[in-house]
């Protein structure tokens, strides 16, 4: 039976066994898809099992979408531009990475039917995740983006990978159409980014990148000044599904069983 798996840490919340194996199940892949926590210094084992033919693929999330590419032996063209990866699979000898984020928040953003052509982006938080959607919001042709991060380092280290974002102090708000919450804040209950909202103007998109939690209080409180919000969970389901279409070459069914699976 092949084996499939996602790495992190902490890695006890991720829903990925549970949508992979319900998608394995339904298309009647013999395979099943676990969840692992590991160190830095777990992962060049890994990849040895992966040459191996131990894992058929393999999941990456966070700390790792990084550190995890010195082990890898070709990267994918939007991988080599995000520095991030968040996909493994065996190809002949080598062990490729891909980026399945970039493809995730496109496709969620395009279902959602929010048109980001020229808009104002402000991207809260510089972690794992950012290069993708950045790199995603480029290609979907977004106006100005500007990054805020309590560590205004990473923020400014993003321009390494692209040049054109615009970096602002943390605490400090610029005019946006579409403000997306990539920090790590509201994953915990009472988690709250303490920015104060309530001089911008109403009906503006309030996107938060978690997904495992139906309403963070960004989302809340943006929803009471009468924005238009959106959690994370379709961006999570697609970077899953192409994740899917790359192992499997079988594209997978989404529909509300899908969505009723991560309510749970
Ligand atoms: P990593 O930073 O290892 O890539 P991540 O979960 O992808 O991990 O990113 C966490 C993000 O949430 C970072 O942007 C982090 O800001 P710092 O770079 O300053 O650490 C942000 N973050 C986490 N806790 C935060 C808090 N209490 N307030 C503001 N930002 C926070």
């Amino acid at each position: 039976m092949k084996k499939y798996l996602v790495i992190g840490n902490p890695i006890k919340h991720s829903l990925s066994p549970t949508l992979h194996n319900y998608w394995m199940k339904k298309n009647n892949i013999d395979a099943i898809y676990e969840k692992k926590k590991l160190e830095d210094n777990d992962l060049k084992d890994l990849i040895i099992k992966v040459k191996e033919g131990e894992f058929s693929g393999i999941n990456v999330t966070v700390p790792f979408k990084k550190k995890i590419i010195n082990y890898l032996d070709k990267l994918s063209p939007e991988s080599e531009i995000t520095k991030s990866v968040n996909t493994i699979s065996l190809d002949g000898k080598n062990v490729i990475g891909y980026n399945t984020d970039i493809d995730g928040f496109e496709l969620a953003i395009k279902n959602i039917n929010f048109g980001v052509l020229n808009k104002k982006i402000l991207i809260l938080g510089a972690g794992g995740v950012v290069p993708s959607i950045i790199f995603s919001l480029n290609k979907l042709q977004a106006g100005q983006i500007t990054v805020s991060n309590r560590t205004r380092e990473k923020a400014e280290n993003l321009r390494d990978l692209f040049k054109d974002i615009n970096v602002i102090d943390w605490g400090e708000i610029t005019n946006f159409d579409l403000i997306i919450n990539a920090t790590s804040v509201g994953l915990k209950d009472g988690d709250k980014i303490d920015f104060d909202f309530s001089k911008i103007n109403k009906g503006k998109f309030f996107y938060d990148v978690i997904y495992n939690s139906e309403e963070t209080n960004f989302l809340k409180t943006a929803k009471k000044l009468g924005h238009k919000v959106e959690n994370g969970k379709k961006m999570f389901v697609y970077q899953a599904a192409v994740a899917f279409e790359l192992w499997h070459k079988i594209k997978p069914e989404i529909n509300n069983d899908v969505y009723s699976l991560l309510n749970d």
